[in-house]
């Protein structure tokens, strides 16, 4: 690509065509798409009946300003907050469900101090960034948005030790995604929301990757039982059109009043059409149930053919978030499983992580481990050898 900005290391292949799990690229090759774009499709490519209700909406009308009332808006944070006295702000993206989260946090508290951890990440715009606990990241971008400390996660008394009473806000994700698939621990969590409840910090739980049925639950905090004051969705709201959600309880709504926050795409009625219907999907009665008994039966295979393998140290994640922790370098078996059809990311140099559609088949799990088989023995044969 000779006219776009280098931001990403691009795999050599152009995706033209989408269907389940099933993607093509220009060339006509085919893969079995064990990314979901980065946990976005999480009903697959291009559904029936998603696809059908954008196109309805593309007849209709397509964006209005929120300047006038939207019946679909309501709609969908209904089916969002599923009768809890909770409130919805829609925007396009995952960085800009947590820049409205901040901000919310810092208005309503009155103060600035902001926790999150080592690890994390939640964004690229300048809130989000500062909020994203990697050195990485922040790198060559000047000074970050002040008021923001870093914690080990999963450590308690590290997280003691930082929060206070000038604490606005604590924010986390109950799985560390991008950091390397670190599943946060369920007793951390219940203190960690306990310590905010005693300073009068809230908590702000970033969904962007977890959210959506990707854990085996609509939310991933609700496996663990919390009840955060915020949390933020993007990502599979939207199955691939741009959407993005900041959820807070009702309460918040005097810090979040005309004027104080916007955006002009924010809750637009196509990305809007989109996600009516993909949360009328997910809130179907037995869809949560099959995508765990399929996240089942995926874990177990892992285990069973990975977790003995010297080359393998973990196998972590819940529902159809996975992580394979390697004792070596995760890019190289990417880039054969990718010339061998199966597309999968990595998450760090030495973990590679597997999110497939939670429409997944029983088939393409069993063929999409017989390839990783393949290549994992494939490679340690090859370290052996060399
Ligand atoms: C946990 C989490 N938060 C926020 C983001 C940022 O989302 P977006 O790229 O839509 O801005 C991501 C993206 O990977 C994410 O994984």
């Amino acid at each position: 690509m000779k006219h776009v900005f280098p931001t990403y290391n691009r795999f050599p292949i152009d995706l033209v065509k989408g269907s389940g799990t099933i993607v093509t690229d220009a060339d006509g090759q085919t893969y079995l798409d064990f990314t979901s774009g980065i946990a976005v499709c999480n009903l697959g490519h291009c559904p029936e009946n998603v696809s059908e209700a954008i196109q309805l909406q593309l007849a209709n009308i397509w964006h209005t300003s929120n300047l006038y009332e939207c019946a679909l808006q309501d709609n969908v944070a209904e089916l969002i907050t599923a009768g809890e006295e909770k409130l919805v702000f829609f925007c396009n993206s995952g960085t800009e469900a947590n820049e409205a989260a901040l901000k919310l946090a810092r208005k309503h508290t009155g103060k600035e101090k902001i926790i999150t951890f080592e690890k994390s990440f939640h964004g690229r715009t300048f809130g989000s960034m500062s909020a994203t606990g990697q050195a990485k990241i922040h790198q060559g971008f000047g000074g970050l948005v002040p008021g923001f400390t870093y914690v080990p996660y999963n450590n308690i008394e590290a997280f003691r030790a930082e929060i206070d009473e000038n604490t606005a806000a604590v924010m986390l994700e109950v799985i560390q995604g991008e950091g390397g698939v670190i599943p946060a621990n369920a007793a951390w969590l219940l203190e960690v929301q306990m310590l905010c409840k005693k300073v009068g910090a809230l908590l702000i739980i970033d969904e962007v990757q977890t959210g959506l049925g990707r854990t085996g639950a609509l939310y991933g905090f609700e496996q663990i039982g919390l009840d955060p004051d915020i949390f933020t969705l993007a990502k599979g709201l939207g199955n691939g059109l741009p959407i993005g959600a900041m959820v807070g309880k009702s309460s918040l709504s005097s810090a979040f009043g005309p004027g104080s926050h916007g955006s002009t795409f924010g809750g637009n009625k196509i990305a809007l059409a989109a996600a009516k219907e993909i949360l009328l999907t997910m809130k179907q009665a037995g869809f949560l149930e099959e995508v765990n008994a399929k996240a089942d039966y995926f874990r177990n295979l892992l285990e069973e053919h990975f977790e003995t393998l010297d080359n393998v140290s973990a196998i972590r994640g819940a529902g159809f978030l996975v992580g394979i922790e390697l004792e070596s370098a995760a890019e190289p078996v990417v880039t054969e499983l990718r010339e061998r059809g199966l597309l999968i990311l990595t998450a760090g140099p030495n973990v590679l992580r597997i999110l497939p559609p939670l429409t997944v088949s029983y088939e393409e799990m069993d063929q999409a481990v017989t390839l990783l088989k393949s290549v994992l023995e494939s490679q340690l044969i090859g370290s052996e050898e060399g």
